[in-house]
């Protein structure tokens, strides 16, 4: 079975500690989160980041919250606070959902161990459902790969591996289930402007042993076009109830890419990314992180600095949606913890769930 070689996340003390995915893949550092607004920031900048790692953080900085004042308004004010961070990733609201109907009930003297105890159970039900989207994933990567007589060639896109979550990663679980059980897979790694997420995939891959090819975004067209992949899977950030997927900006365009030349594109996502709340994916708050991001980009210099460089003057107009919505009728299926359905019959998977 994989396991995370760093946590993304764990509690120490009365604190959490986490891996700044913001320095990586240049430098490898962790840091230790203290108070709620650390946590916030932490989400809001994207030193954890990845739908199920956003939710899971924010558990935790609920129970950080609590330690000195355990009242009512500080509850209700922690999950505003933490509800704020980050708008796409419905996990976020799901954890906090969690967090909220643990709590409230609950005695303020109650409150504190109960938090922890809680965001424990959601960090572990989060590494279950990559492991179990891992297994469901790799069936479908095994049955592709029957008769082939080289590596079977995944494309993905952002990052939705263990950096993404509290275990194994959601569309690279399948990936790593894979080179466990022998299955030679290979991986384009699309670079993911502007925060360039594919260099956390790459990064992941490669200390894994996994063999990768990292590509500019626009690369892979060509790629679908000539035949040179086999099966695309992404993450999401949030599933809608008829299974409009939002995912990191440009997974739409490689679903269609995806579709035209006849090549299975599937989301992997658990329960907590899927919002019966929506019923498709025009009701998707769609993330603007702002012109900054798109004009500039974060690298290592020749002396070994990390720095920001400008790519664009500082005057240049620019948008910056951070996710779209791949459309259901162009995902072929979605893996989720409990097996793997066609993005219309996500109910099938979940009756008990409410809209
Ligand atoms: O902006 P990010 O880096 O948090 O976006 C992450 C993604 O879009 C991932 O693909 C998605 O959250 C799935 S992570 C398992």
């Amino acid at each position: 079975m994989f396991t995370q070689p760093i946590p993304t996340i764990k509690r120490d003390g009365d604190a959490v500690v986490i891996l700044d995915q913001t320095l990586l893949p240049h430098r490898c550092e962790v840091r230790r989160l203290t108070t709620l607004d650390e946590v916030a920031v932490a989400i809001h900048a994207m030193q954890v980041r990845g739908a199920p790692l956003i939710g899971a953080t924010a558990a935790f900085g609920v129970a950080i919250a609590l330690m000195r004042d355990a009242s009512d308004a500080r509850l209700e004010r922690s999950l505003e606070i933490l509800g704020a961070t980050r708008p796409t990733a419905v996990n976020l609201h799901w954890a906090l959902g969690q967090m909220a109907g643990r709590l409230r009930p609950l005695d303020p003297s109650e409150r504190v161990e109960a938090a922890w105890r809680e965001a424990e159970a959601i960090r572990e039900g989060d590494a279950g459902m990559c492991a179990a989207i891992g297994g469901h994933g790799y069936e479908i990567l095994k049955g592709l790969a029957a008769g082939l007589d080289r590596p079977l060639r995944v494309m993905t896109h952002c990052n939705a591996g263990w950096l993404a979550t509290c275990g194994a990663g959601t569309a690279l679980a399948p990936v790593y289930e894979a080179q466990v059980r022998g299955l030679a897979v290979e991986v384009w790694v699309s670079e993911t402007r502007p925060r360039n997420q594919g260099l956390l995939t790459a990064w992941e891959l490669r200390e894994a042993g996994v063999p990768l090819r990292l590509i500019a975004d626009n690369a892979a067209g060509i790629l679908l076009a000539r035949g040179e992949v086999d099966v695309v899977i992404t993450g999401a950030d949030r599933v809608a109830a008829n299974g409009d997927s939002a995912n990191k900006v440009g997974t739409y365009l490689k679903a269609l890419a995806a579709r035209e030349h006849g090549v299975p594109f599937y989301i992997a996502a658990p329960f907590s990314t899927v919002d019966f709340g929506c019923p498709d994916g025009a009701a998707i708050p769609i993330e603007d992180r702002g012109a900054g991001e798109v004009c500039s980009v974060l690298g290592l210099a020749e002396d070994g600095a990390l720095r920001m460089l400008r790519l664009a003057p500082e005057t240049t107009a620019a948008a910056n949606p951070a996710f779209d919505v791949t459309p259901a009728r162009c995902i072929t299926g979605i893996i989720t913890e409990r097996g793997v359905c066609e993005p219309g019959r996500l109910r099938e998977l979940y009756p008990e769930a409410k809209a």
